[in-house]
């Protein structure tokens, strides 16, 4: 009798696994990383080869792989309440939200959970058009202003939200009413080139597209106060403090979109910290777990939430997720808090965050145009030459490829703006050591050496 041999792993992928934003075509010769387990900042596929993962999963996994604590709450939750919907109350689910209200700046202290950053946003918009009907009766604020290069998400209001072409086109027409201005982005910047400085030019597009579209058709502002995905873009000095002013000149409402950023990703525990500014809305998933399980929230200020009051069902906020705020990932989030607020890993970011971009400078790589880093949030611009011009989008593969050889898993700004895929992203567990610091400029050394 014929011996039975189990397909393998790369068999099962290939022939049943759809890929997010991976081409199909000939994947077989350049297959997915094929990761078994991990630890602290180390993952290890399936033939034992260890690599620092320098994008913590999907800049995600802050305090880094392998914590009993997370594992152990969560599967106490399993055990004593696996499932309850948050239609109704859970204690975990009461616990999570009134620990992220105590780590936020006060008023800003009403939690809906959701499963996904995506959701976030979708459920951050929509409270935003229903909060312009009910707070300027007579008025129809549905319009959203958000900026070119950012990334929102993949439903399709946060795509549309989202100003990168190449993630939109296969799908429009997107929804209507969203407008889209310039990022700060002071290496290319479209306005202060010439300046001596920084003038906050690309700030003041939101008043002007505001004042020109009309403030009482403006709903929000939604941005991130370090653009992560689209190419590691920070807020410069003052930008987020006058686009906090120009919303409340106009009435609209500042949503932050701190999917990536919050939970110290950038040196402080939310990024608007370094404003000292407080949004009206925030959205947050990723590091609320640490990607333990799924969970993301969308977390309103009390004068947002107080609009949806009413003797009427038609002031509620109409939306039911099954999943979202789950007991067990519940859970998950207060062991995953418990050792970020412990740990103080927010500082360690910042620390770890300067050490290692003043490395990458030292380099001095003629194909690194600029180091773009806050916390452990960093960007490597890649350049062709001196005038700037973008690597080509090949090269900057082979080069993520070449450094994923050296043993480090570093991330790209793929499908983001025709001509410009030429950011290499770093984002590594927030628990970094000074050692894996070198490791990855070590990596990234390697890689470009043989360009
Ligand atoms: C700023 C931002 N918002 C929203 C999202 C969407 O989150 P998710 O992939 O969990 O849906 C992302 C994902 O990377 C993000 O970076």
């Amino acid at each position: 009798m014929a011996a039975i041999v189990s397909p393998t792993q790369r068999e099962l992928d290939l022939e049943h696994v759809w890929h997010g934003n991976l081409q199909h075509q000939g994947l077989e010769k350049r297959p997915p990383l094929e990761i078994v387990r991990a630890e602290g900042c180390w993952v290890y596929d399936s033939g034992g080869r260890r690599y620092l993962d320098a994008m913590a999963g999907l800049w995600c996994v802050n305090v880094g792989y392998g914590r009993r604590e997370i594992v152990e709450a969560v599967a106490a939750q399993m055990e004593q309440l696996p499932y309850y919907p948050l239609t109704q109350s859970h204690p975990p689910g009461a616990q999570l939200a009134a620990r992220l209200a105590e780590l936020l700046p006060k008023g800003l202290s009403r939690v809906f959970f959701l499963n996904s950053g995506s959701e976030a946003v979708e459920t951050a918009l929509k409270m935003a058009r229903q909060y312009g009907r009910r707070a300027h009766p007579g008025q129809n604020r549905y319009k959203i202003i958000a900026r070119y290069r950012a990334y929102h998400g993949f439903t399709m209001g946060a795509l549309s939200a989202t100003g990168q072409a190449a993630r939109k086109r296969a799908f429009e027409p997107l929804v209507p009413g969203f407008l889209h201005v310039a990022p700060p982005d002071p290496y290319r910047c479209t306005f202060c080139s010439r300046e001596p400085g920084c003038t906050l030019a690309c700030a003041d597009e939101f008043d002007r597209v505001i004042r020109m579209e009309g403030p009482e058709t403006v709903a929000a502002v939604i941005l991130e106060p370090s653009i992560g995905g689209g190419g590691v873009f920070h807020a410069p000095s003052g930008y987020l403090e006058r686009v906090r002013e120009i919303c409340d000149r106009h009435g609209v409402l500042m949503i932050a979109d701190e999917v990536i950023t919050g939970f110290g990703r950038t040196g402080k525990m939310f990024a608007f910290e370094h404003a000292g500014i407080r949004p009206d809305i925030l959205t947050v998933a990723k590091g609320i777990t640490s990607a333990y399980l799924p969970l993301a929230a969308t977390i309103a200020t009390d004068e947002v939430f107080d609009a949806f009051r009413g003797e009427t069902d038609d002031a509620k906020f109409a939306q039911v997720s099954t999943f979202g705020g789950h007991p067990c990932s519940c859970a998950a989030g207060l062991a995953n808090l418990e050792i970020l607020t412990r740990e103080r890993l927010w500082e360690n970011s910042a620390r770890m965050g300067e050490y290692l971009a003043d490395r990458l400078r030292e380099l001095k790589s003629p194909a690194i145009g600029e180091v773009r880093g806050r916390g452990l949030l960093i960007g490597l611009e890649m350049v062709a030459d001196s005038n700037r011009a973008p690597l080509p989008e090949p090269d900057v593969i082979r080069v993520q490829r070449l450094i994923r050889e050296a043993g480090v898993l570093v991330g790209r700004n793929n499908d983001t703006v025709p001509g410009f895929g030429n950011v290499l992203t770093l984002a590594p567990p927030l628990t970094l050591s000074r050692e894996e610091a070198d490791a990855i400029v070590a990596g990234i050394e390697t890689g470009l050496r043989q360009l």
